[in-house]
Order: structure tokens, then C-alpha cells, then sequence
């Protein structure tokens, strides 16, 4: 699904309100790599949209363009019906971006941290510690809601950042990887949660490397390679299509199995500020 046609066939057969259309994105970062290359997608309004590909795919590098944090260097994007680069403040509002990396307070407590993120969302602090209570419940974190985060295990730091993005009600919830090195028990809770969010009409888009996930929540996805879209369907679409039993075999046919040496630019900036 790389061109523009293809973006209108989407609207004429599905009549979906989009929530998300790229058409012919790329990216180059400084170093001349190329991460993203002409890609184009839409993502409908509700739909729970994974995004998935090998190391240095360029899945973040999108993602992040999506959601304002990195210049696109061609391409025309809308988020919820704004036009990023002209509306990027309307964007920023109407989204929750939960990224790769911890980020944050080390030296508070889940319920400060949580409760001044919900007050900077724009909730008061009783809504905020409301909110706060429930996802720290359902998070496995309320029995360490009190203790500083400097003292937590890497699981429990990365079950509180997901908490953080889960403090705003977006629209769309970008979710960069949100079970990574998590225990399968947890990665089963935060997916339930996940449902949820989305079956109440939040748009998420997810990005994961554990291909179980993303047939579970996925109800459509791209496999990206070589910044390159390789294929968009239904995890039971694309399975039939390469005649797989799992979209692990799907993932393998489309991106082959060797695992790449990635190449690394020498000079590359800080990848949270806009180049
Ligand atoms: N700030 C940067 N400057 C230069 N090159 C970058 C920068 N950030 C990422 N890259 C390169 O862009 C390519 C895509 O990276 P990206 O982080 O988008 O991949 P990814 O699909 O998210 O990979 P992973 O699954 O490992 O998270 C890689 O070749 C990477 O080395
Ligand atoms: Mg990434």
C-alpha cells in the first residue's frame, strides 16, 4: 500500500473517517539515512492499527513524525483531521504519545509523578488522583505508589510510562513498544487495558516487535522494511495471503529472517529534537 491510489480505494470501499493519513512521507536524517521512504497509509477512526517491522525499520522515526516530535522531510500528513506543520499545537492536544524510554521523575513517587501529569493535561487534582488510583490498580503499582521511582525495577518503570499516556484521553493513543521486556502476565493486563481504550473509540497505534501481540490487538496492520511499507491487511488477511499459520510467518516472509546490521549515521542528532 504505497500510493496515493491506494488511499483512495480505502476511502471509496470503506468510507472510514480517518484518523491518521500519510501520504508520501519520508525521512532523511542528517547523515543521509533514509528511514522512512514514501510511504503512505490511513488509519481509520477506532481502529487499532500496528505497526511492525525489524530494528531500524523506521517505526519510531513515523511515529514520531506522527505526533510532532520530528520534522517529516517530504510528505503530507493529517492527524485528526489537522494538517501537521500548520497545526501542530491542535495535533498535540488531540493525541498521547508513549515512547521508548523512561521519562520520568525519578526522585517522586508514581502518584506525584501521575498526578502532576493528569494536572498538566488540564484534570484537577482529585480527577487526577482518581485517575491515578485506577491505573496504578490496574498496573500492578499500587502497593509501590508511595515509594521513589529511582528504587523500581525496570518492569515496573515501564508499566508506570504507560500509566503516564493513559493519564490524557486522547484520541489517538501512539504507543512506541509500551510492553517491552515485560513479564507475559503483565503484557496480558496492559493489553485488556488496551482493548478497552479502544473499544470506548480511542484510535490506538501500536508498535511491537512481539508478533502475539499484535495478532491479539491489531484489527488491521503494516509490516514496514527498509523504510518501505511491505504490506497492510488484517492479521487474518495477511496470514491467509502467504498462507502462514502465524503472522510471525507473515513477518518472515515480508522482511526476511536474518537479523540486519543496522547502520549507524556518525553524526546523528539527538533523535527528541526536531531535525
Ligand atoms: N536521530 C537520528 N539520526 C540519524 N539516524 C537515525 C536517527 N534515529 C534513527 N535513525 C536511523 O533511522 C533508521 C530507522 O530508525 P527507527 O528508530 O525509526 O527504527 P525502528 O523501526 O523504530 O527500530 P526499532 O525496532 O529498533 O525500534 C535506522 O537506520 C536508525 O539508525
Ligand atoms: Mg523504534
Amino acid at each position: 500500500m504505497n500510493s496515493i491510489n491506494s488511499i483512495n480505494s480505502a476511502n471509496s470501499e470503506q468510507k472510514l473517517e480517518h484518523s491518521i493519513v500519510v501520504e508520501r512521507l519520508t525521512k532523511v536524517y542528517k547523515g543521509n539515512t533514509k528511514a522512512v521512504n514514501d510511504i503512505s497509509f490511513t488509519v481509520g477512526q477506532g481502529e487499532f492499527f500496528g505497526f511492525l517491522g525489524p530494528n531500524g525499520a523506521g517505526k519510531s522515526t513515523t511515529m514520531k513524525i506522527l505526533s510532532t516530535l520530528l520534522t517529516p522531510t517530504k510528505g503530507h500528513v493529517v492527524i485528526n483531521g489537522y494538517e501537521l506543520g500548520k497545526q501542530d499545537n491542535e495535533i498535540r492536544k488531540s493525541i498521547g504519545f508513549g515512547m521508548q524510554g523512561v521519562t520520568l521523575d525519578d526522585l517522586a513517587t508514581p502518584m506525584e509523578n501521575l498526578v502532576l501529569i493528569g494536572v498538566l493535561y488540564g484534570r484537577t487534582t482529585n480527577e487526577s488522583r482518581a485517575r491515578a488510583e485506577e491505573l496504578l490498580k490496574i498496573l500492578s503499582l499500587n502497593h509501590v505508589r508511595d515509594r521513589w521511582v529511582k528504587n523500581f525495577s525496570g518492569g515496573m518503570k515501564r508499566r508506570l510510562d504507560l500509566a503516564a499516556v493513559l493519564m490524557h484521553d486522547p484520541k489517538i493513543l501512539f504507543l512506541d513498544e509500551p510492553t517491552e521486556g515485560l513479564d507475559p502476565a503483565a503484557r496480558r493486563v496492559i493489553w485488556d487495558y488496551l482493548r478497552k481504550r479502544n473499544t470506548e473509540g480511542t484510535t490506538i497505534f501500536l508498535t511491537t516487535h512481539y508478533m502475539d501481540e499484535a495478532d491479539a490487538l491489531a484489527t488491521r496492520l503494516s509490516i514496514i522494511d527498509h523504510g518501505t511499507i511491505m504490506i497492510t491487511g488484517s492479521p487474518a488477511e495477511l496470514k491467509k495471503k502467504v498462507g502462514g499459520k502465524t503472522l510471525e510467518d507473515v513477518f518472515i516472509h515480508y522482511t526476511g529472517h536474518t537479523i540486519r546490521e543496522e547502520e549507524i549515521s556518525t553524526n546523528a542528532p539527538d533523535p527528541y529534537i526536531h531535525s
